[in-house]
């Protein structure tokens, strides 16, 4: 772990990984996210029989905070079991520009091995809430919906 505030958040993130529902892949993630007031949302994949539909860590943590209404997040943790530190699957990518744009992102697996990398790395170029919109940027705080 890179510091002690990654650290904590990784340590949801596992703990979170605890409550996966993956009894068909028994590949169980965590995920967790924190806001920029502090607040901190986890999440783990829930599978479902029709496959596609599963939900993943990163994207059930996601939209639990934004249900709480706080949308600016600025960290993102994710750990599995993997050779590596976990990369998030696209659909996760793609969320995490939609909500976090500016968010670093904290990979971990079990055996401590991690990467720490911006979000706009894991996609760059990506398509976002600013082409819909026509603007520039859409700071998460500035968002009507947000509170934080
Ligand atoms: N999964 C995640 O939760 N996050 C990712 O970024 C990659 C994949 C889950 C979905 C599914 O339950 C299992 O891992 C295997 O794909």
């Amino acid at each position: 772990m890179s510091n002690t505030t990654s650290g904590s958040l990784i340590e949801a993130a596992l703990s979170a990984r605890e409550q996966s529902h993956s009894p068909f892949s028994k590949f169980r993630v965590g995920a967790a996210v924190r806001t920029r007031s502090g607040r901190v949302f986890t999440g783990s994949n829930v599978e479902s029989s029709s496959y596609g539909l599963t939900l993943c860590a990163e994207r059930l943590a996601i939209c639990i905070a934004v249900h709480e209404g706080h949308s600016d997040i600025t960290e993102i943790a994710v750990v599995a079991d993997t050779d590596g530190a976990p990369g998030p699957c696209g659909a996760c990518r793609q969320f995490m520009y939609d909500f976090a744009p500016q968010a670093v992102v904290f990979m971990e697996n079990l055996r401590g091995d991690s990467r720490q990398v911006q979000v706009e790395e894991l996609i760059p170029w990506g398509f976002g809430p600013a082409d819909l919109l026509g603007r520039e940027s859409i700071p998460a705080g500035e968002r009507s919906d947000s509170d934080d």
